[in-house]
């Protein structure tokens, strides 16, 4: 009892993090849901108490008071992930949308290179990146899941940047900084990387194809 009392602080601390980067009625349920886990602990914490100083009487009924209190503050905890969807990875299905091989996004010329430009393949948004290359060298373009990872905000309408010696994209909501090659997070609040699809050019058509996908 006396660890799950002393865990239970960094626990919070996380959450309080985590709070700070959520939408307004997913930060109602967290106040909620962190009250009832503060006050659980608490209740578990006199109980500990309690059962050092022998009143052992006592400290099984805060026990079980915290118990409860513990499931409701459960409850809510799982509301907010299953239903509201915080902390939720908004490309999580992405590989069952995108059919496998290569699939054309119109002329790569459309793109005006340097700029960030939505597309779409069937019902998944992207993000495209067509970069100045020398004369002679072939097209370099980088193409990522335009929906944010952290909470599904348009990457397109962001903005480039350089951190850690690479290219990459800030999201326009919360400032996720991902790698505009690799999709990999480079600051959050985002964990989960944007994912990435390798590029083409053929007959001056753009392609991509998912990473991992079969050609
Ligand atoms: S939606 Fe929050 S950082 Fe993109």
């Amino acid at each position: 009892m006396g660890l799950g009392v002393v865990t239970a602080v960094p626990t919070a601390l996380t959450g309080v993090t985590d709070y700070s980067q959520l939408d307004t009625p997913q930060q109602r349920t967290g106040i909620v849901h962190q009250g009832a886990n503060a006050i659980a602990a608490g209740l578990y914490a006199a109980s500990w108490f309690s059962r050092s100083r022998g009143h052992h009487g006592r400290g099984r009924v805060l026990a079980f008071a915290g118990l409860g209190i513990a499931g409701v503050g459960g409850f809510l905890g799982g509301h907010l992930s299953y239903r509201q969807g915080a902390g939720v990875n908004r490309n999580e299905d992405l590989p069952e949308e995108v059919p496998a091989g290569w699939h054309s996004l119109g002329p790569a010329d459309g793109f005006p290179p340097g700029r960030l430009s939505p597309a779409s393949l069937g019902r998944v948004p992207l993000l495209v990146l067509r970069r100045e290359q020398k004369a002679g060298a072939g097209p370099d373009v980088s193409v990522l899941a335009d929906t944010c990872s952290h909470l599904g905000g348009p990457l397109h309408e962001g903005h480039l940047q350089e951190a850690r010696g690479e290219l990459c994209v800030v999201c326009p909501w919360h400032g996720s900084t991902f790698s505009v090659r690799s999709g990999e997070v480079v600051h959050g609040p985002a964990t989960a990387p944007q994912p990435a699809f390798r590029t083409r050019v053929l007959d001056g058509r753009l392609e991509v194809s998912l990473t991992g996908a079969g050609e």
